[in-house]
C-alpha cells in the first residue's frame, strides 16, 4: 500500500494504473468495520482499490465537531493495508482547499429533510468535497454505507445531474452486536449513553415490524417509534422520520420503497441510524446505481 499527500502523486499513481478498474472509498479516518465492509467489497470489485481520509472542514457546522472529530493514521493506515487498499489518499486541508473556494456546490433536491434540516450547508460541503475526490480519482465504482442513506441519495443526484461516469455501491450498515450502528463517533458516548444506544435499532425495527404486519399509515408508525425512543432512552429527538427512498419525499402511506430515519442528540453526540424498506417490509441493504 502507498501512502499519498498531494494531488500530483496522486494522478501519477493512477497513469501507472490506466485500463485498470478503480474502486474508491470515501472515509473520514478512524476506520471501524462498516469503513472496511465497503473496501473488502471494492477489494472483490476491482483492480485497484484507492481509500481517502479527509476530515472534511466544509461539511461540518460552525458548533459540529470539526476540531475534535476523532483521528488516528496510524491505527487507519495499518487497517486500510490488512484489507487490501493499494493507494491511501491522506490530503491535509491545504492541499484540498488551497484556495477560498471560489465557486459553491448548493444540494437542492433532498435536503430540506432528516440531516440536512438539522444540519444546514452538511450537504453542500459532502457534494463539493467527493466532486473533488471524483475529479482527482476518477474511480470506475464508489462505495458508501446506507448507514448515511441520505448521503447516498444526495450522491447519486451529484452522479447523475453532474454525469460522472461512476457506478455508485451503497452497502448494507455494520453494527455492534446489541445492533448500534458503527459510527466513529461511537467513542463520544458515555457508558450509560452506550448501553441505551441500541435502543435505536430497535425502535427502527419495531416500524419495521409494524409495516411487515401490514401498517400503511407512515404518521402511526412514526408516533410508535418516537414513543418507543422517548420510553428507553435520555436522550433529545431530532427527527423521527418517513420517506420516500432514495426520493425523499414526504409520505402519507407506506406504498414505496421507504426510509425509516432517526437522529437523537445526547450531550456530547449526535446519532443518526436508519432502515429502508420495500412496501412489505422487508430491508433493503444494499443499492447499486
Ligand atoms: P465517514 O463518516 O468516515 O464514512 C465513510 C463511509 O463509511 C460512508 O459511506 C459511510 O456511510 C460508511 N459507514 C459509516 N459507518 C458505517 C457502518 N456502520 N456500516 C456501513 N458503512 C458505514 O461519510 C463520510 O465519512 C463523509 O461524509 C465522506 C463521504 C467521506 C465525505 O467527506
Amino acid at each position: 500500500m502507498k501512502t499519498i499527500r498531494t494531488i500530483e502523486e496522486m494522478r501519477d499513481e493512477l497513469k501507472k494504473v490506466i485500463g485498470q478498474s478503480v474502486g474508491y472509498v470515501p472515509t473520514m479516518g478512524y476506520l471501524h468495520e462498516g469503513h472496511l465492509s465497503l473496501v473488502k467489497r471494492a477489494r472483490k470489485e476491482n483492480d485497484v482499490v484507492v481509500m481517502s481520509i479527509f476530515v472534511n472542514p466544509l461539511q461540518f457546522g460552525p458548533n459540529e465537531d470539526f476540531e475534535r472529530y476523532p483521528r488516528d493514521e496510524a491505527r487507519d493506515k495499518r487497517l486500510a493495508e490488512q484489507h487490501g487498499v493499494d493507494l491511501l489518499f491522506i490530503p491535509t486541508v491545504d492541499v484540498m482547499y488551497p484556495n477560498e473556494m471560489g465557486i459553491e456546490m448548493k444540494v437542492t433536491k433532498g435536503t430540506d429533510v432528516l440531516c440536512g434540516r438539522s444540519r444546514p450547508g452538511h450537504f453542500d460541503g459532502v457534494a463539493t468535497v467527493l466532486t473533488k475526490f471524483f475529479h482527482i480519482i476518477q474511480p470506475d465504482r464508489a462505495y458508501f454505507g446506507l448507514k448515511d442513506a441520505q448521503q447516498f441519495a444526495v450522491v447519486n443526484t451529484l452522479v447523475s445531474h453532474f454525469n460522472f461516469p461512476i457506478q455508485l455501491v451503497g452497502l448494507p450498515t455494520v453494527r455492534e452486536e446489541d445492533g448500534l450502528a458503527k459510527s466513529s463517533r461511537n467513542v463520544y458516548l458515555s457508558e450509560e449513553e452506550r448501553k441505551e444506544a441500541k435502543t435505536l435499532y430497535e425502535a427502527l425495527k419495531l416500524g419495521q415490524k409494524m409495516v411487515m404486519d401490514g401498517e400503511k399509515d407512515v404518521d402511526l408508525i412514526v408516533q410508535k417509534v418516537k414513543t418507543y425512543i422517548t420510553e428507553h432512552m435520555n436522550a433529545t429527538i431530532d427527527y423521527v422520520e418517513m420517506l420516500s427512498y432514495p426520493e425523499l419525499n414526504e409520505i402519507k402511506r407506506v406504498d414505496e420503497q421507504v426510509i425509516l430515519a432517526v437522529a437523537i442528540y445526547y450531550k456530547n453526540a449526535r446519532l443518526i441510524d436508519n432502515i429502508i424498506l420495500s412496501p412489505d417490509g422487508k430491508q433493503v441493504e444494499t443499492i447499486i446505481r
